[in-house]
């Protein structure tokens, strides 16, 4: 019996991980449950699957709020931490979203769990530290990701010194077609409306910006020991493929399926083994037709741009533009600042920015915290009307 902890377990992820899980009850247990302020899905969640330990992490979101069951409750970022380390865990999902979700991928790694990381932006902002915790603590970094399992899917039983590149797919999000003067108009609501994929609300934006694709360039990079010169990626609006592998021989692999995060949760929980689950036996190739694949356009998607020039800047720089894109994408959903304007403020926060080498945890905290001081001030100047 494999025991489970979701970090994130009222999310997308973190819902879809549950379904996973329920219709393999032989298989895995929920152990632990964590949610970061949404009271009453947590306690709908606690009463359906009875984790020993339930956490939620803004204690505030519980001020006023007698009538919640939680008898049991831990509260906290410091109690979530904590049961990402906890001996009675084998494997921490980490589907918590944003950098919120570093300090429990080093736990998990460093206590020597496997972690099944869908939170990207850990890997992103704290790279070395994340691979450094697992060396340590002899943790096992499994990805979630679809275009991540693709790529460790298509590596199994080949030799990594014969791989010569990878190319990530992104769906393009609902602007691709769009000229410049057309994203300059775009709402949150249009933009929330992903063509392909059904996720959160800051993945979805991160994927029409394709700061998502970004993000994963350098989750790649960190999980595959890739230089930047050897990851590409491409448009591939189907969200079929979900990425190659060119060998050094000039052979290419590629991982299929239709859109479900569910096959990639699955297989992050059982690598290597495969389990079967009937409800993901759904591919035809004839309703997968036309497979259809396109360069991405840097000028109208600066954001990823400036997030393959974070990559390969190192250091600091990647926690600053995560920071940095994350406080937009935060400003973009309030109806603050606009679609183009959050690759303004988060290229400025760069240009700000002298990089320095990540040695600890404080080093990406105080990056972090400069870039989202450094948006809102932006947005402040620009808008002086609007909240703070
Ligand atoms: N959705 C997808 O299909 C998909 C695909 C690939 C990768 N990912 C990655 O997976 C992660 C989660 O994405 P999502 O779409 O599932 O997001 P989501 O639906 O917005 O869910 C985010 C989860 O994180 C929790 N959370 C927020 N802050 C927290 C904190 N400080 N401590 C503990 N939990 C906290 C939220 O809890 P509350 O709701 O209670 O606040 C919620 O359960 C992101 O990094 C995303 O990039 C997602």
């Amino acid at each position: 019996m494999i025991r489970v902890a979701i970090l994130g377990a009222t999310g997308s992820i973190g819902r879809s991980t549950l379904r996973v899980i329920g219709r393999h009850p032989d298989r895995f247990r929920v152990v632990g449950l964590a949610a970061g302020r949404s009271v009453d899905d947590l306690a709908a969640l606690v009463a359906e699957y009875t984790p020993d330990i339930a956490v939620l992490a803004d204690a505030d979101a519980l001020v006023g709020r007698s009538d919640v069951p939680r008898a049991g409750w831990e509260l906290g970022d410091d109690a979530v931490v904590a049961l990402a380390e906890h001996p009675d865990v084998d494997v921490v999902v980490n589907a918590v979203v944003g950098a919120a979700g570093l300090a429990s991928t080093i736990a998990a790694l460093r206590s020597g769990k496997r972690l099944a990381l869908a939170n990207k932006e850990s890997l992103v902002a704290g790279g070395p530290l994340v691979t450094a915790a697992a060396d340590e603590g002899g943790g096992e970094l499994i990805p979630i990701d679809s275009e991540h399992s693709a790529i460790l899917q298509c590596l199994q039983g080949c030799d990594r010194g014969t791989v010569g590149r990878i190319v990530l797919t992104a769906s393009g999000g609902p602007f691709r077609a769009l000229s410049r003067d057309e994203l300059a108009t775009v709402t949150p609501a249009q933009a929330l409306k992903h063509p392909t994929w059904e996720m959160g609300a800051k993945i979805t934006i991160d994927s029409a910006t394709l700061a998502n694709k970004a993000l994963e360039m350098i989750e790649a990079h960190f999980l595959y020991g890739l230089s930047y010169d050897r990851i590409d990626a491409v448009i591939h609006p189907q969200s079929i493929v979900h990425s190659f592998v060119e060998f050094v021989d000039g052979s290419v692999l590629a991982q299929m399926g239709f859109p479900t995060m569910e096959l990639p949760i699955l297989y992050a929980l059982t690598y290597p083994e495969r389990l079967a689950d009937t409800e993901l036996c759904t591919f035809d190739p004839v309703k997968a037709s036309p497979l259809t694949f396109d360069e991405i356009d840097l000028a109208r998607f600066r954001l990823f741009a400036l997030g393959v020039e974070a990559g390969r800047a190192g250091g600091t720089m990647p926690a600053v533009y995560n920071a940095a894109n994350e406080t937009a994408v935060s400003f973009f959903l309030e109806g603050r600042i606009g679609f183009l304007e959050m690759g303004e403020v988060v290229e400025t926060a760069m240009s700000r920015h002298s990089v320095s080498p990540i040695e600890q945890v404080a080093d990406v905290m105080e990056a972090d915290r400069e870039a989202r001081d450094m948006v809102r001030e932006m947005t402040a100047a620009q808008h002086p009307g609007s909240a703070t």
